[in-house]
């Protein structure tokens, strides 16, 4: 299969290109190494990737509407992709055009471009667990009402959803909204607390605790997710949208403990008022995925994190610049 993957040289985008390339697919990201983290970090992704045979960087912003239609004229494939996005919530509240121009504007690229293909790509994009809002009531299904998003990101993940539904009413577009569920592991984004703290507790420098540690995420480990895209693409033929979480939220005390204990440190704690933007918890029911694609997350919690150190300590990478938690 031919795929195309934006946001390739991210976090999730570089896991997943390595499973498509060992799986013999051929694979062209598209990436502009936008600055919300280093380029190194991002080009150290994919170092793996550029030595394979059937792999391609093109370096495009996906703003550029004129070079999304060539590469994806040009290039004829079956399957796109799309993560390439301005992640993070804290930092939307400050440049919410930003991130409309790049996560709703570069969606729209992408969604037209694949439109012009006969037949149709599978089209297979990346929401967000944080289009559920602030809410008590939990685990989130994907049936729930969603129209109260508490940040510029969540309401252009939002968006993308509502752009995609009418892109395959409008056009027979074949696509599936993925809505991931903070996403940990090897490559982690060095804007997410995870990365964040790592570095910190290394250190034995004090650990930022937003509110009184009793937020939850549904931690997911990458690899689990990568799954879950893949299995997402093979079944792509019509409408579908999916949470892909793993249905067991730790605590946001437990996972500074977790991450002390993996990393052989004892964590020092600093507390702080909780974030705007931030929400009480995210919790995913996976029922849909788990009976439509066969999604089935087997990564604890506490594996993931070791994982992730090991990665840390083998490849001695930075954890990454910290700028706040801005969630996913
Ligand atoms: N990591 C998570 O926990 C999480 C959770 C929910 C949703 N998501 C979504 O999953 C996708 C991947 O997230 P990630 O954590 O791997 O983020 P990431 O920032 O590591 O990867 C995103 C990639 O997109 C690229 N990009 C940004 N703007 C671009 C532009 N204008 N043109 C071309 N490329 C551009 C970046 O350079 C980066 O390599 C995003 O859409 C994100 O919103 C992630």
């Amino acid at each position: 299969m031919r795929v195309i993957v934006t946001g390739g040289a991210g976090f999730i985008g570089s896991n997943l290109v390595d499973r498509l390339l060992a799986e013999g697919h051929r694979v062209v990201v598209v990436d502009n190494f936008d600055p919300f983290y280093a380029r190194e970090f991002k080009e150290s992704n994919l170092a793996a990737a550029l030595a394979q045979p059937g792999f391609e960087l093109r370096e495009i912003d996906i703003r550029d509407a004129a070079a999304i239609n060539a590469l994806v004229s040009g290039f004829q494939p079956d399957a796109i992709v799309h993560l390439a996005a301005r992640a993070g919530v804290r930092p939307s509240i400050i440049d919410p055009a930003l991130y409309t121009a790049v996560n709703v504007q570069g969606t729209v690229h992408l969604l037209q471009a694949a439109c012009t293909l006969e037949p149709r790509p599978r089209f297979v994009y990346a929401s967000s667990s944080s289009v559920y809002g602030d809410r008590p009531d939990a685990p989130f299904r994907e049936t729930d009402p969603v129209d109260h998003p508490v940040s510029p990101y969540a309401a252009t993940k939002k968006a993308c959803e509502l752009l995609a539904h009418t892109f395959h009413h409008l056009h027979g577009l074949p696509i599936t909204g993925l809505r991931f569920f903070t996403a940990f592991g090897p490559r982690n984004r060095p804007d997410l607390a995870i990365a964040k703290f790592a570095r910190l507790i290394d250190r034995g420098e004090p650990v930022p605790m937003f509110g009184d540690g009793t937020t939850r995420r549904d931690y997911t480990y990458v690899g689990d997710i990568v799954d879950g895209v893949i299995r997402a693409i093979d079944r792509c033929t019509s409408y579908h949208l999916y949470n892909l979480g793993h249905s067991e939220p730790i605590e946001l005390r437990a996972m500074i403990e977790g991450l002390g204990q993996a990393l052989g440190r004892t964590p020092i704690i600093e507390r702080y008022p909780e974030q705007p933007g931030d929400v009480r918890q995210t919790y995913a029911d996976i029922s849909r995925a788990a009976a439509e694609l066969g999604y089935a997350p087997g990564t604890p919690f506490a594996e993931g994190l070791a994982r992730y150190v090991d990665w840390l300590r083998s490849t001695g990478a930075s954890p990454g610049k910290t700028s706040g938690d801005s969630g996913s």
